[in-house]
């Protein structure tokens, strides 16, 4: 989801326009804390192919930048984090470029992306990789952030007197990661992540971010589902995150979620469905919520098992990850590389 940092109100319109605009089931899902759930319409049967696909849905390109050149992700460690919590999200980062991992892959859920391109016919770089990260252990900010000092803390990074991060707006893409004790504006009602870019006069440079914050303690049901639960949808069950950390395996759909939508929409000019740029409906935006072949409404999709329990849907380097799948605009349907009819 882009953050339209001057109207908040888009956040809540985004997913009533689907639903006036979109009559028939409401695909991209999480679970929400104020949403009505429609258990009829949301709960499919596996006879057809669904996974999102809709004539109605016109996502085009508007003529924007995309990232097309070597992609390179600046963390930024907001908070209290574990080495061990550090290493997964850098295992899935590099996952996105590592072709050799077994199929289905992370490196394969990148390919859909890659289809994306720009007015050159220059499709987004199939090489993402780690640039220097930015520990800020002592909560430079504070624990509850706005919009906007989202922003200032990705200023004081690229500014800091030791070991600034590099300006590379051309190609580079901040990710701003918080701790489960911070909160970030509107996390958990209606975002477990964004993705913009930052205003000249505030940072003094046009940088693609992203952040994602760790909902383990703050809500865990919406933004780690389907590793939690909420208690206020009954019936709906957490499955066991592949990587031991509730927190943090719900995070990596985010950030797959908001590393997709920063490079085919870094600047928010470029690929986005909807009429409106205020209300843009973004790649991941629109296969949010579906995991697998049958994904729709609150079910997942065809997940793997695996021997230890954990649920997944496809391997890493060394790990396994359970990413959302992402809109491919040749066939008009949410695909992923687990998909059970490629
Ligand atoms: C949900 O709606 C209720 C009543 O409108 C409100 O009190 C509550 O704060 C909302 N919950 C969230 C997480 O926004
Ligand atoms: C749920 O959706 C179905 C199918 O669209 C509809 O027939 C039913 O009336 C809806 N139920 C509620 C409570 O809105
Ligand atoms: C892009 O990354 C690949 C793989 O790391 C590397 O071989 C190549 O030289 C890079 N290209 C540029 C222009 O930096
Ligand atoms: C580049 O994009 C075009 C158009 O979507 C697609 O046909 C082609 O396979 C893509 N190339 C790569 C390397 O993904």
């Amino acid at each position: 989801m882009p953050q339209p940092p001057t109207i908040p109100a888009a956040l809540i319109l985004v997913p009533l326009l689907f639903f006036f605009f979109f009559t028939g089931p409401v695909f991209a899902w999480r679970p929400w804390p104020n949403q009505t759930l429609n258990k009829t319409e949301s709960i499919f049967g596996g006879s057809k192919k669904y996974e999102g696909s809709s004539d109605l849905i016109q996502l085009k390109y508007h003529m924007g930048p995309i990232l097309t050149n070597n992609i390179t992700i600046y963390p930024i460690w907001y908070g209290s984090w574990k080495n061990s919590q550090k290493r997964i999200i850098r295992e899935f980062l590099s996952s996105i470029s590592a072709v050799d991992s077994k199929p289905p892959s992370v490196a394969g859920w990148w390919k859909t992306v890659q289809l994306y391109t720009d007015q050159t016919g220059a499709n987004i770089s199939r090489h993402v990789h780690i640039g220097a990260e930015k520990n800020d252990r002592l909560y430079s900010h504070g624990k509850s952030l706005t919009r906007l000092s989202v922003q200032s803390v990705i200023k004081s990074a690229v500014t800091s007197t030791t070991r600034p991060l590099p300006i590379n707006p051309k190609s580079g893409v901040y990710l701003l990661l918080t701790s489960e004790e911070v909160y970030v504006q509107d996390f958990c009602n209606n975002v477990c992540g964004f993705h913009y870019f930052t205003f000249p006069s505030i940072v003094g440079y046009t940088l693609p971010y992203a952040w994602v914050g760790n909902s383990a303690k703050l809500c865990p049901g919406v933004c780690a589902y389907p590793f939690a639960a909420p208690a206020y949808i009954p019936g709906l069950k957490a499955v066991k995150s592949p990587n031991s950390d509730v927190g943090v395996d719900g995070m990596i759909s985010v950030i797959a979620h908001e590393i997709a939508e920063v490079s085919t929409n870094p600047l928010v000019n470029a690929w986005y469905a909807g009429e409106d740029p205020v209300f843009p409906v973004e790649i991941a935006d629109l296969c949010e919520g579906i995991y697998g072949t049958g994904g729709g409404g609150s079910y997942t999709g065809q997940m793997f098992n695996g021997e230890d329990g954990a649920t997944y849907n496809m391997n890493g380097i060394r790990r396994r990850f359970l990413v959302q799948w992402v809109w491919n605009h040749l066939v008009n349907y949410c695909t992923g590389p687990n998909a059970l009819d490629q």
